[in-house]
Order: C-alpha cells, then structure tokens, then sequence
C-alpha cells in the first residue's frame, strides 16, 4: 500500500504490521511502523531507521511525516504506530513535537499492539503545552 486513500483501520493495522519487516534496527531491535494521515485523506507510512552513530537514527513517525510532507500534505489528521513491542507504544517526545506541528486540533495518535487492537490518545494529551512558532511571513 503506497500513499492512498484508506483504508479501514484494519487495512492501516495490517500494513503497520507488513512494513515492520522493513524497519531498520539491528542496534535496538524494536521495530516501529507508523502512518500517517494527510489533511486531503491520503495515508503516508514510515519505519525507523537506525545508524550506527546512533543519534543519527530516526523514528518511525518521523519517516512518516517526512513522507506525507514530501507528497504535498499540509496537515496531519491521525497517526497511527505499531512496534515490535509487547502491547502498545506512545510516541517519544521528539515525535510528539513533530506530530505537533502539523496535527490538526485534536488529532488522535492511534497505537496498535500485535493482536491489532488499539488505544488512542489526542496529540494535545500527549504533548501538553507544545511549543509552537508563529513562522514569520516571506
Ligand atoms: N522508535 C520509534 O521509531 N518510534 C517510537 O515511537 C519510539 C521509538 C524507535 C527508535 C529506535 O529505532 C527504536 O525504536 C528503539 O528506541
């Protein structure tokens, strides 16, 4: 599934769980797939890729972001992550703040665990008082 239209949240689970193949983590182990969700409905997917010089690293959610806003997306509507990881997993902190600065208001963070069940959190819930920077004009 490339970036498309979805997709029932059990399309979306599956493919989560499909991409966590792809994910590059010998360092760590712990494979992460996330989606996200475009203003215009489109769904872009990312997996972690770690580095040998390990802050060079990056998240599952940031390859995702990076993706939809490469393909034109303006906003993020949902996002969703799966792990490798007994149960769910929430976003890192560095994560939340890019979530942050494209999500919608209320923009749920949808986390499955194996057996695709899933939790939810509002972005603003997990990132209580976000920064934000009013960019400048030109
Ligand atoms: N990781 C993600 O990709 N997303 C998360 O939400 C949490 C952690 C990655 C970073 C690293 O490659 C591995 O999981 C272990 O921390």
């Amino acid at each position: 599934m490339d970036a498309g239209t979805p997709s029932s949240m059990t399309e979306v689970a599956e493919e989560l769980r499909r991409l966590l193949a792809n994910s590059h983590a010998p360092y760590s182990g712990v494979h992460v797939a996330a989606a996200v969700e475009g203003g215009d409905g489109r769904i872009h997917y990312g997996v972690n890729v770690e580095n040998a010089a390990y802050p060079q690293g990056v998240c599952a959610e940031a390859s995702a972001i990076s993706a939809a806003i490469t393909q034109g997306a303006k906003s993020i509507r949902r996002v969703w992550v799966a792990s490798s990881l007994p149960g769910v997993i929430w976003p890192c902190g560095g994560c939340r703040q890019k979530i942050f600065e494209f999500a919608e208001a209320g923009c749920p963070v949808i986390s499955f665990d194996a057996d695709g069940q899933s939790e939810r959190q509002a972005i603003e819930d997990l990132l209580p008082l976000g920064f934000r920077l009013t960019p400048r004009a030109g």
